[in-house]
């Protein structure tokens, strides 16, 4: 699958090639742009449209990704709808409500949707959308989807994914995509971003009688890089989830479109381990009134200096993320409380050996008081954005990876040497 708001010809043409499973148009230029590439290969590409739904998750302003001023996606809905359309979208196939309408679009000219077709307030209409609703006799509910409908056919998604339907010979259109953010801890705004898809969809088949087969609804389940902090319970929310998506559509009179996922983050992050050896460790005296995170007054604060950072986990840095350290290579020996903690510990923040007093590993953590130059420091639940992310930032080297069992270590991929920086030295 090939994602990116900057793609290039070469990748185009790489994935079209390779035959990747989609690819995810994020601008309302590039499906001319696939379309091209695909015919001068004489191929079909695979496309899906990224869509901002408007619906806004996830912590830091740099890891929520639906909302309308940003750099991916195309939006959901023209500037400056009004809420009580937002009202009408937030309602739809939630029980607690009675929006029902089950069929505003059944007389699609040729079009044949599994729309549950007991309801009175079927609308009857001989025309194709947009609807004339001046003459027939229409439920509440039916008119208030349609208004729904209206504002989403009058978006700029609905705009591209007519583009790329009507470049058929080279393009086939998958379905829609929506990615809300990142360490999302339950499934209520992916329901809400699913009814805003699902209205996409509905919309799109009205217009164009096409019912788009598959919803990807991005990744963003939450994992714990703390105790503070939880991950999502997949098996409770995906069912919550999944109910959602059911009523929706049959709210919608539709049928429910295979619905994917990207939790790439909550396989990988909790299976990776960063191991980083201590150098200057450093106590420094702070002014009068300074307090920790839990609003304790404190009065030194120990740095900790490591011999990786920024380079090889950039989220502390770049979005002030949490992470925890303990020492790994030895037991410090002291004296534990009832909760397990060290009784001689200290305030530490681990920091990295780039030349930026922002490059933090870990903002605060207790480590013990003995911690010494030479020690092996463990930072957890560093499986995703790591070392595949990881940069030559002050010309440091990326460290190696390895996969450990309880009986063996396996190396795959090696350190990175001076001489994989030199080689690049062409003059
Ligand atoms: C399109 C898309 N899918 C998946 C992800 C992964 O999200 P996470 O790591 O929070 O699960 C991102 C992250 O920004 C993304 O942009």
């Amino acid at each position: 699958m090939l994602h990116g708001n900057n793609k290039s010809d070469e990748e185009i043409e790489l994935a079209i090639k390779e035959g990747f499973s989609k690819i995810v148009v994020d601008s309302p230029d590039e499906p001319a742009r696939i379309a091209a590439i695909a015919h001068r290969l004489g191929k079909r590409a695979r496309v899906m449209l990224r869509v901002t739904s408007g619906i806004h998750a996830g912590g830091h302003e740099y890891i929520s990704t639906a909302h309308e001023d940003q750099k991916f996606g195309v939006p959901l809905l023209p500037a400056g709808v009004g809420p009580e359309v937002l009202e009408i979208i937030d309602k739809l196939g939630n029980p607690q409500s009675a929006s029902n309408a089950a069929s505003a679009n059944d007389a699609v000219a040729g079009a044949s949707p599994s729309a549950d077709t007991s309801s009175e307030s079927k609308l009857d209409y001989s025309v194709k959308y947009p609807y004339d609703m001046s003459h027939v006799k229409v439920s509440d509910e039916d008119r208030e989807l349609a208004k729904a409908m209206n504002a989403v056919a009058d978006g700029p998604a609905l705009a591209v994914l007519k583009d790329i339907y009507s470049r058929q010979e080279d393009l086939e259109l998958v379905g829609i995509h929506s990615h809300i953010g990142s360490q999302i801890h339950d499934a209520s705004a992916f329901i809400e971003a699913a009814r805003r898809m699902m209205l996409l969809r509905k919309t799109f088949y009205a217009t164009d009688a096409y019912i788009m087969p598959e919803v990807d609804l991005g990744g963003g389940y939450s994992v714990a890089y703390t105790d503070a902090e939880d991950s999502m319970d997949i098996d409770v929310e995906l069912g919550r989830l999944a109910q959602a998506v059911a009523s929706i559509n049959k709210a919608l009179g539709m049928p429910a479109p295979v619905i994917s996922f990207e939790p790439g983050r909550w396989i990988v992050a909790p299976a990776g381990v960063t191991l980083y050896r201590v150098g200057t460790i450093k106590h420094v005296t702070l002014p009068k009134g300074t307090k920790d995170e839990a609003g304790n007054p404190i009065s030194e604060r120990t740095y900790v200096s490591v011999d990786g950072g920024m380079s090889d986990n950039i989220r502390p840095a770049l979005y002030g993320a949490d992470y925890t350290a303990v020492l790994a290579n030895r037991d410090c020996g002291g004296a534990k409380d009832g909760n397990g903690n060290l009784k001689d510990s200290m305030l530490a923040r681990v920091v990295g050996m780039h030349c930026e007093s922002g490059d933090i590993l870990v903002h605060e953590c207790r480590l013990p008081r003995n911690l010494k130059r030479g020690d092996i420091l463990a930072i957890p639940v560093t499986g995703a954005y790591g070392r595949t992310m990881a940069s030559n930032y002050n010309q440091a080297l990326i460290p190696a990876v390895a996969a450990v069992s309880d009986q063996d270590a396996h190396l795959m991929l090696r350190r990175q040497t001076i001489d994989d920086l030199l080689d690049l030295d062409v003059s």
